[in-house]
């Protein structure tokens, strides 16, 4: 059974380690932090309520102590600040960059066969440093920002239509950004039926204004970024991995010539498995959603452009 780290035991990567054991498909899990006590401390809490769930996953916390994390099959990175109200996602470059930086070359020292999933912010940024700095192959590092996006998508349209979110079908594509994401609309599901032919114009725009802000809503609400979706988001991309599932997610991946792009990690949807990214699944994008899809790619690469100011990326 495999084992899985995670590293910051904030509260995204505290419920990343909770929604993980509960997957039941983890043996190990690693929870480490800089903070002395915090991962411990969560650990002991998750564990005991390992009885009261019925999980057997095995979570241990431990400070900076990277030894403890040798040979995880993922290493899962939500490590660096979250944002405040009123802050872009982009904004924590400065920041995160550093942080992302330096945990990932101690992970890999001791996990070098680790598939990689990013989610510290600016994600799309994080995942394109780590798969240019690490020497990883692009398989092996993957940005989980889709997969969140889209569950927020269908959970807007499930609000709109009155239906059960896990009847409904919608997918994110583009950067994991404010202005950046791409819901697509026009190809959203509800049971066979395309949901636009199901609500108004109006409905659907707000529908995908609303999955665009999803995170800043709820940034908003809680004084700091979420963590229950984010946690969950990941935990599935993980179950992916440790089980071979081979399904297909929308994630961050490094593009070499799919969708005309290459240089850099965008969300697009990829089947996830033992491999980390199995396969890019090319969509025949539409005009709308081609000219959408570039417009993010651009705002992506310029924030990208800030790691080679800081000299982290050539
Ligand atoms: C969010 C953060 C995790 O969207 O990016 O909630």
């Amino acid at each position: 059974m495999a084992k899985v780290t995670v590293i910051g035991a904030g509260n995204v990567g505290a419920t990343v380690a909770n929604a993980v054991a509960h997957t039941g498909c983890v043996s190990d899990l690693v929870l480490i932090d800089i903070k002395e006590g915090l991962s411990e401390g969560k650990a002991m809490d998750m564990m005991q309520t390992a009885k009261l769930y019925g999980f057997d996953t095995r979570i241990k916390g431990v400070t900076n102590d990277y030894a403890a994390t040798a040979g995880s099959d993922v290493i899962v990175v939500t490590s660096g600040i979250p944002r405040k109200p009123g802050m872009t996602r982009e904004e924590l470059i400065g920041v995160n960059a550093g942080i992302v930086n330096s945990v990932v070359k101690s992970a890999l020292e001791f996990s070098p066969n680790a598939i990689f999933l990013m989610i510290a912010n600016p994600m799309d940024t994080m995942t394109y440093l780590t798969y240019k700095t690490s020497g990883l192959p692009k398989n092996r590092v993957i940005g989980m920002g889709g997969q969140l996006d889209s569950s927020r998508f269908t959970y807007y349209i499930s609000q709109a239509l009155g239906a059960a979110a896990s009847d409904v079908g919608g997918m994110v594509i583009g950067g994991h950004g404010d202005t950046t994401m791409i819901p697509l609309i026009d190809r959203a599901t509800y049971k066979g039926l395309k949901v636009k032919e199901l609500v108004s114009k109006e409905v659907a725009d707000q529908i995908v204004a609303d999955t665009m802000v999803g995170g800043a809503t709820l940034t908003k609400l809680l004084g700091t970024s979420a963590w229950y979706a984010p946690g969950a988001a990941a935990a599935t991309m993980v179950k992916a991995m440790v089980l071979d599932q081979k399904k297909v997610f929308p994630c961050c991946v490094a593009l070499d010539g799919e969708y005309g792009k290459s240089d850099i990690c965008i969300g697009v949807p990829a089947v996830i498995g033992r491999n980390g990214v199995e396969k890019v699944i090319e969509l025949k994008l539409n005009a709308e959603e081609k000219a959408a899809f570039d417009k993010s790619a651009e705002a992506v690469n310029k924030t990208n452009g800030v790691l080679k100011e800081m000299g982290l990326v050539k």
